[in-house]
This record gives structure tokens, sequence and C-alpha cells, in this order.
């Protein structure tokens, strides 16, 4: 069940989209989380779903309409004064636009325009508008003013091109939420202001030849979620990603790369100053001893081949045996597929890093979930298994504590 919702009251403010349907199983994530419902659209949103369904669902009418004779006095305020959490899903260019600029002119808006607790926006639209300059500042001005973005993600678009701006699962939205209410009670923690953190992840790539490479089922979603955590948290954030198959968070810087050797590099560069450095990147341990300058042919004959391989530089092993006083707080992560502890605190020692996330191998590749033991030099914490988003904040628990 998704943490931090048990019997809190939850605002879920729908927008006109074409995700409004998704909006359902928002609704349906935050009832299963234990949470209790209200419901504000705007009234193009009412054209996409209808109120019906979401009245019924949760038992309250959707408000709809500032004007209602049903709601006397004034239904914004006792929402948003009700409200512990509230989710904008989906949240369109128009809805982000005139919350930025702080309009009140739909019952959404003027419920907003109220709200005093963490808030989740879930932006979903087109490609093309999401990256639209306007949007950008706004999305930029948002945040700022404090509210925490689920996605959106790349991904199938109603338009049935494929890009960003899809919708951030509504599992996930309900997750992101759940997380900021169990870490915050009273509000967002900004105990990473002034503090600038560095994440790898995702996969490297090792070139064989122009055209082939050797990597790794590293997703990049749990260096992400450490970033957009930390994001929250009020940090600087910059990741130094491989090819990933997920995007990474709006409102942090991020360093493309592809091997091994790249990745090194850009962490270099990005050293100055840092105050905490997560290497969650599954980095190749070996490269290709060559890179052929030209598509390697095929054999005519049927003899075997031999590609041979070198070692790579170990980043986080070169960065701990500098003195503690000259390098960034140093995470490791060690997926292993069995013993994960006792390997964990080999590591920890042999790298010289200050902490090492152990994880196993079939749970973490890939989900969305992860399940973690924290291995530090004082002692070992085992944690259950949770969401990524949830687990990074964990980890950014001890780090903030640490720095
Ligand atoms: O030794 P092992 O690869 O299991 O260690 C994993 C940790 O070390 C991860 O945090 C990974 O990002 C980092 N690492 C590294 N450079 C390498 C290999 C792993 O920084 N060449």
């Amino acid at each position: 069940m998704i943490q931090g919702l048990s019997g809190k009251r939850i605002v879920v403010g729908v927008g006109g989209g074409i995700a409004a349907f998704k909006a359902v199983e928002v609704v349906r994530h935050l009832q299963r989380a234990q949470a209790e419902v209200r419901v504000v659209m705007t009234p193009s949103a009412t054209r996409f779903v209808g109120p019906t369904t979401l009245s019924g669902l949760t038992g309250r009418a959707a408000v709809t309409d500032l004007w209602d004779p049903r709601y006397p006095g004034e239904v914004h305020v006792e929402l948003s004064a009700w409200a512990q959490g509230c989710i904008v899903a989906p949240a369109t260019q128009n809805t982000l636009a005139r919350l930025k600029i702080g309009m009140a002119d739909d019952a959404l808006l003027a419920t907003l325009a109220c709200m005093a607790c963490p808030t989740v926006l879930a932006p979903a639209m087109h490609e093309r508008m999401w990256n639209g300059p306007a949007n950008q500042r706004n999305v930029a001005q948002l945040r700022e003013d404090g509210y925490t973005f689920a996605g959106p993600v790349t991904g199938p678009l109603a338009s049935g091109h494929t890009g960003m701006g899809r919708m951030q699962e509504p599992e996930e939205i309900v997750a992101i939420l759940g997380t900021l209410l169990d870490d915050a009670p009273s509000g967002l923690h900004q105990d990473l202001t002034g503090r600038r953190v560095l994440i790898s992840a995702g996969p490297t790539q090792e070139d064989l030849d122009p055209v082939r490479y050797i990597t790794n089922r590293s997703s990049g979603r749990m260096g992400f979620a450490l970033a957009r955590a930390a994001r929250d948290r009020g940090a600087e954030v910059v990741v130094v990603a491989g090819a990933t198959e997920v995007s990474p968070p709006a409102g942090v810087r991020v360093v493309k790369v592809r091997s091994a050797r790249d990745m090194q590099a850009a962490i270099d560069d990005a050293l100055d100053g840092l105050d905490a450095l997560v290497m969650t990147a599954a980095v190749a341990d070996y490269r290709p001893a060559e890179r052929a300058e030209h598509k390697l042919k095929k054999q005519t004959d049927e003899a075997p081949i031999t590609i041979e391989l070198v070692k790579n530089p170990d980043i986080l092993a070169e960065l701990g045996r500098r003195r503690a006083t000259t390098r960034p707080f140093l995470v490791g992560f060690a997926m292993e597929t069995r013993d994960i502890v006792k390997y964990a605190r080999r590591k920890l020692r042999e790298k010289r890093v200050d902490l090492i996330v152990a994880n196993e191998a079939s749970v973490a590749f890939g989900g969305d979930d992860n399940e973690a033991t924290l291995v530090t030099p004082e002692g070992d914490t085992t944690l259950p298994r949770m969401s990524k988003l949830a687990l990074a904040h964990r980890i950014w628990d001890h780090v903030s504590s640490a720095l």
C-alpha cells in the first residue's frame, strides 16, 4: 500500500485534458491508500470526464462551479481548509498558466489559490506545448513557489505521437504525494537548500565499433528518483546520465554521457563545491580494448571471434581515495544477486565511501519499487520494500543529517 496517506484528507483537482479520465484512477489509488478524497474540476474537465463518476466514487459532489447554490458560503475556502494534501491531475497548460499568475476564475483555481498544504501537479499535454517557452517559464516559477511536479514522462501521447508530455502514472502521482506527506507533515522539507548534489544514473555504453556497444539493463529510475527528491528538498541538482529509457525530472541540470570514461570526466568537471555524490549508475567494469573505426565485418568462416576487454576506472573508488575533507559525501550502490549486505560492507571499506545502498538485482532493476539496506560505518538499516522515490527520501534523510 502507498504510505503516508492513511486517514489524510486529499483534494483532487481535475483540469480539462484528455488525461482527465485518469483522474478516476488517481482517486482510486488515494482511496486504496485509505485517504479521504474530494474532487474539484474545471468547467472544461467536465467535458472529458463526468462529475457524476467522481461524485459516485468519492461519495461527495464533485465541485465544478463556484456559483452552485448547493454550496453555501465559500466552497473554495472550505475545501482548501479541509485539505491536508492536493493533487492536480491532469494539470493542463492553461491550468498551470493561470495558477502561475494567481488567477482564481473557476472552482479549481480559486481552491488552489487558498491551498496551504503540499500540492502535486501532474501535467499532461502535447510535447510541443510542454516544451514551449511560456509553459517552461510557468513550470519554473511554480517550482519556485513550492509546487511539486509529478512528471510528465515520455510515452504515447493522445495525438498518437510518442514524446514528452504524457501524464505520470496515477499510482506514481499518488506515491509522490504520499512521500511528501510522510516526510513533511507541515509542508515541504527544504533541508538541502544551499547544497549542491550530483547523481549519476543509468547504464554506460562501451563501444565496440560505430554501431555496437556493451551495456546493461539499468533503467535510470533510482537515480532520477534521487534527483527529484533532492530537488524537492531544495538542492541544486546535477544528473550525469547514461542512455536511459525514462526521462529525468524537470528542474535539474542533466549532462548526458555514454561511456564510463565520459561519465568520469563529467563528474570531475562538476566536483567543485559539491556536497554529495550519489553513484546509482551501473558503470561498466570493462570496455572493449579497442573501438574499431569502421563497422566490424562478419567473417566468412565459422571460427569464433574474441573481444578483448580492459578495465574501466572505478569512479567511486578513485574519489574515495581522496581525503574526506576534499571530497563530497560519497554514496555508492551495491547491486548483488546474493549476500548483498556482506558484499556491501566490503565495498564500503574498499571504496572508502560514506554510505552504500545495498539492493538485490531482481528487485532493483527496471521497476518502480526497491528494497534496500543502508550500510554505513556506524551500522546497517534494513528498509522495507517501497517506491524508489520513498527510498530516495530515506537516502537523503541520511545524507542530510551527515552533512
Ligand atoms: O564494485 P561495484 O561495481 O559493485 O560498485 C558499485 C558502485 O560503484 C556503484 O555505486 C557504481 O556506480 C560505482 N562504480 C563506479 N565505477 C565503476 C564501477 C562501479 O563508480 N567502474
